[in-house]
């Protein structure tokens, strides 16, 4: 059985007090939780969370990582400095970044490598956009993000990524994937996976769904047997809402 894993990215919202805040009161609740919990805050907050977290289960995220190692790139955070600091977890290929920051696929390849090179575990995000579903062509769209920027990692690889399946249409709209569209995506990542690495590898990997994932619809969303969890943004600000989802089915 996978274990499913609840994602908050918190984006570029909360000041620090308000950040120190909410994780505490996620922590708070940890012995309620149904299943393992990873929080993103801003990278400024990462430090002083992981004070917040000692000792608890919730483990720390970070949104990005640059694509190269180190040296001179302004502004830019690297995976070898989240490393250093004991981050487990990076979102990599999250949509923002790709439409925003016009990350490619060749980009978010490298900063999957290097993520993995310093013993950073990625949650890679993939999805298609509101035009694409509509063109029917969403396979097609997410099988490209995978073969681009994932499947030549190797065997060992790929096991240690979490792949976030995220319709963009969904993302902050109100507007969610129905559980059996998110099944029906989450089947077919796997069976791609399968395809190239295996059946045990695929049965092994963990496929969150992201998109305005709420309370009141975690439940069926989680309930789905490809669906792994949830990478959520909106709901993770408030400690309640976010509570009420790890606390899910
Ligand atoms: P949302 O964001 O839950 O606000 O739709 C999800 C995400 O972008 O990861």
């Amino acid at each position: 059985m996978r274990r499913k894993i609840i994602a908050g990215n918190w984006k570029m919202n909360l000041k620090y007090d308000e950040a120190k805040v909410l994780a505490a009161a996620i922590c708070e609740g940890e012995g309620t939780y149904r299943h393992d919990v990873i929080l993103c805050p801003s990278f400024l907050y990462l430090t002083a969370l992981a004070e917040i977290l000692k000792g608890s289960k919730v483990a720390l995220g970070a949104q990005n990582c640059a694509d190269r190692e180190h040296g001179a790139f302004t502004g830019e955070v690297s995976a070898p400095m989240l490393a250093s600091i004991g981050v487990p977890y990076v979102i990599i290929g999250h949509s923002e970044r790709r439409i925003y920051y016009h990350e490619s696929h060749a980009m978010l390849k490298d900063k999957i490598d290097i993520a993995l090179a310093h013993g950073l575990k990625p949650i890679f995000c993939c999805g298609e956009t509101k035009e694409i579903r509509l063109d029917e062509q969403q396979e097609n769209y997410v099988e490209r993000q995978l073969e681009d920027s994932l499947f030549h990692l190797s065997e060992d690889d790929i096991q240690r990524v979490i792949i976030a399946y995220e319709p963009v249409w969904a993302i902050g709209t109100g507007l969610t994937a129905t559980p059996q569209q998110a099944q029906d995506m989450h089947h077919f990542i796997r069976t791609r996976i399968a395809a190239r690495y295996g059946r045990d590898i695929a049965e092994r990997i963990i496929i969150q769904y992201g998109g305005s994932m709420k309370p009141d619809n975690a439940a069926e969303l989680l309930s789905q047997p490809d669906v792994d969890g949830g990478l959520i943004g909106g709901a993770s600000l408030k400690a309640d809402d976010f509570k009420a989802i790890i606390g899910a089915v």
